[in-house]
């Protein structure tokens, strides 16, 4: 007889898949789809290859996609039929980040006392996606929201993994990383080509250089290539993240939805994406083995 309370195996639904391992092409390195995660590199580094790869597999498991990016736009217009928010002003990032931490604080009046962590079936997954964040940080007149906009990322990371929500934030910049009151919440760090050892001693942290990362020494012709730092297990893991073409991206279409760039809250948790979606996500079938994993 079946037993009711036994957990369900692990699926490539719990996971992102980032690449494969440098030096042993075929193994594929993921984290966990719950993993708040930073993205570090030099510019043309390969981080848009990294959030592609993301949205590509949350657009599969039926996932809502939230966009920041200040940079106008450039980065995450390319994705708007699969967004379901997104903010190319500081202006909007203040309204997306209330929002986000409204919806948070809902949820989690809804199911507090009743259970510790969600998952897809009890509320949407919802992936918010940060491209230089860097950008959110202004002096002068913009200051008190800026301010307020970092406070609400913070906030918003303090509380939302339990709640099926995940964070990615990228950033050009490792020295104005380690001053973001929130960098410690993002436990799960990616460095890309970084310029010095120094830098990547800020990116990551001394002990992911002592443990081999080496992001100053990635080729510029080896955009995608970079170090994987997870601090809840301490492993470091050199890979490469394939490139994704822009017409890949336009061609993102959400899993039953109809892709208005709408808010998605509260519709039905889409179907789990077959192995053979997957196959052609990745290419080749991904696998679940992986120092990284936390299941
Ligand atoms: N995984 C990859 N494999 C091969 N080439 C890549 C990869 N990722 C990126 N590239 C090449 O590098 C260029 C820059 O990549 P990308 O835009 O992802 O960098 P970035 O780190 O986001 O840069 P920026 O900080 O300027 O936004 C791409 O146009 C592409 O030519
Ligand atoms: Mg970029």
């Amino acid at each position: 007889m079946k037993n009711p309370f036994r957990r369900k195996p692990p699926m490539p639904s719990n996971r992102y898949v980032l690449g494969e391992e440098v030096i042993h092409p075929g193994k594929y390195v993921s984290i966990p789809r719950s993993a708040h995660l930073a993205i570090l590199g030099e510019s043309n580094s390969g981080k848009g290859s990294v959030i592609a790869n993301i949205i590509k597999q949350e657009v599969i498991m039926g996932g809502e996609i939230w966009f920041i990016d200040l940079k106008a736009g450039m980065e995450a217009a390319n994705y708007e039929s699969v967004l379901d928010r997104k903010a190319y002003t500081l202006d909007e990032a203040e309204e997306l980040l209330s929002a986000f931490n409204a919806d948070v604080d809902s949820v989690a009046a809804e199911w507090r006392g009743k259970t510790r962590n969600l998952d897809d079936s009890q509320v949407r997954h919802r992936l918010l996606v940060i491209d230089e964040a860097a950008d959110m940080i202004k002096s002068g007149p913009n200051k008190k929201k800026s301010d307020s906009c970092i406070e609400m990322v913070r906030s918003a990371l303090s509380r939302s993994r339990a709640l099926n929500c995940t964070m990615v934030v990228s950033t050009q910049n490792p020295r104005v990383s380690t001053s973001l009151p929130y960098r410690s919440l993002l436990l799960t760090t990616l460095a890309l080509r970084l310029n010095s050892k120094s830098e990547a001693v800020m990116a990551l942290d001394e002990d992911a250089v002592q443990r081999g990362a080496r992001p100053w020494s990635i080729s510029f012709n080896r955009p995608g290539d970079g170090y994987l730092w997870d601090t809840e297990t301490n492993s470091v893991r050199f890979l490469h993240v394939p490139f994704v073409t822009d017409e890949e991206i336009h061609s993102l279409r959400r899993v039953g939805g109809d892709g208005d760039g709408r808010s998605g809250s509260g519709s039905p948790v889409p179907a789990t994406p077959s192995p053979s979606e997957y196959r052609g996500l990745l290419r080749r079938p991904p696998l679940l083995r992986c120092e990284m994993r936390d299941e």
